[in-house]
């Protein structure tokens, strides 16, 4: 009985022991299970931080395409508004086109009608011419009773500056009704000489006329300077016709609208001068009417840019003139003082 001769105290202590063993076992198992479920816990962790990263990624992915397809159909409405008024504006083109070739077809009846007339008005007119200077070479030789000649000679001084003034005027009417012909030709014309001191006479005299007819009451002074040596260049005269025509209208509907709004002392002018600068010819166009107001003068070559009211202006006129200048190679400039003056200027190569 090897037990019963152990002694209580080392009986105590190896109860003690056995209780500190089971003690550590079981706290060594408890830090186990405890490391355990904080692994557990940092790797769920790591887990869910991966998975929340790849969200976000996938979400700055999603973002980003939202993003380029928001840009892609915000740039397809840009194109399909810009097609839209593309097609506005070729529309109403197309419409000023109609209007303006049956118009170019009625002035071209009308100048067909003048033409025939006026070609007998200035042939017999040259024929009269001829045969009032054989008449006057008759009454030499004749011997008339010196009383009668007294009464002829004013009266046949008279007749013969008469007729110089019918065919003067008349070889102008008839420049103007080929004028007339030439601008309502429907395809644009092909380049030819021409001298553009007459040309601008032509279509400033035209355009004037033109406009005292539609705006009764209209009086303007016109003032004119025609440089030397610009001689003929080269151009589609009937273009530069069509620009010239809508500069002077411009200008004299700047000065009626002036005329308006100022007292009875103010006079309008509208100047027309030509010169030659190197090897450039210049056209200017000045009248002292509303002038141009710093906030438009960059959108006056727009199309359809206007400020007259409908009926009084399409807004092409200065349009059309910017693409004739261009296809001549040419310039067009402005300069202007709001409620003082206007002043375009037509560069052409000579
Ligand atoms: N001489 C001028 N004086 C003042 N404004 C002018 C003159 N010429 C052109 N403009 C301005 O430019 C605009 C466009 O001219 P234009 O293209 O000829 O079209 P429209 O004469 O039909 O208005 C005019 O409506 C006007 O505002
Ligand atoms: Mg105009």
């Amino acid at each position: 009985m090897v037990l019963l001769d152990i002694s209580i105290q080392s009986r105590v202590i190896i109860g003690i022991s056995a209780m500190v063993l089971l003690f550590s076992s079981f706290l060594v198992t408890f830090i186990a299970t405890q490391r355990k479920k904080l692994q557990y816990h940092k790797n769920l962790q790591a887990i869910q931080e991966e998975q929340k990263n790849a969200l976000l990624q996938q979400n700055a992915l999603l973002e980003d395409r939202v993003g380029e397809r928001t840009a892609e159909l915000s740039e397809q409405k840009d194109a399909l508004q810009t097609a839209l008024s593309e097609l506005k504006s070729s529309q109403l083109q197309l419409i000023q086109k109609e209007k303006m070739a049956s118009l170019g077809e009625l002035t071209a009846g009308i100048a067909h009608e003048i033409q025939n007339p006026l070609n007998f008005v200035n042939n017999f007119a040259e024929i009269n011419a001829e045969l009032f200077d054989e008449m006057k070479e008759k009454l030499a030789e004749d011997q008339l009773p010196e009383k009668l000649k007294l009464e002829i000679d004013p009266l046949i001084g008279d007749l013969t500056e008469n007729l110089i003034k019918i065919v003067h005027h008349g070889k102008r009417a008839d420049n103007i009704v080929k004028n007339m012909l030439q601008h309502s030709r429907k395809q644009s014309g092909e380049m030819e000489l021409a001298d553009i001191n007459i040309l601008a006479e032509e279509y400033l005299q035209l355009s004037y006329h033109g406009y005292r007819a539609k705006h009764k009451g209209f009086n303007c002074t016109v003032k004119t300077s025609f440089g030397d040596g610009i001689g003929r260049i080269n151009i589609i005269p009937e273009d530069i016709g069509r620009i010239l025509i809508n500069l002077f209208n411009n200008a004299f509907y700047s000065t009626t609208e002036k005329q308006k709004t100022k007292s009875s002392d103010y006079i309008p002018v509208v100047s027309l001068t030509t010169k030659k600068n190197g090897n450039k010819a210049e056209i200017s166009i000045r009248d002292n009417g509303i002038g141009i107001s710093q906030k438009f003068i960059d959108k006056i070559y727009q199309p359809f840019f206007t400020t007259k009211p409908t009926g009084e202006g399409t807004g092409l006129g200065l349009s059309m003139s910017y693409d004739i200048i261009k296809a001549h190679q040419g310039n067009l400039k402005v300069e202007s003082v709001e409620g003082e003056f206007a002043e375009f200027t037509i560069e052409l190569n000579c």
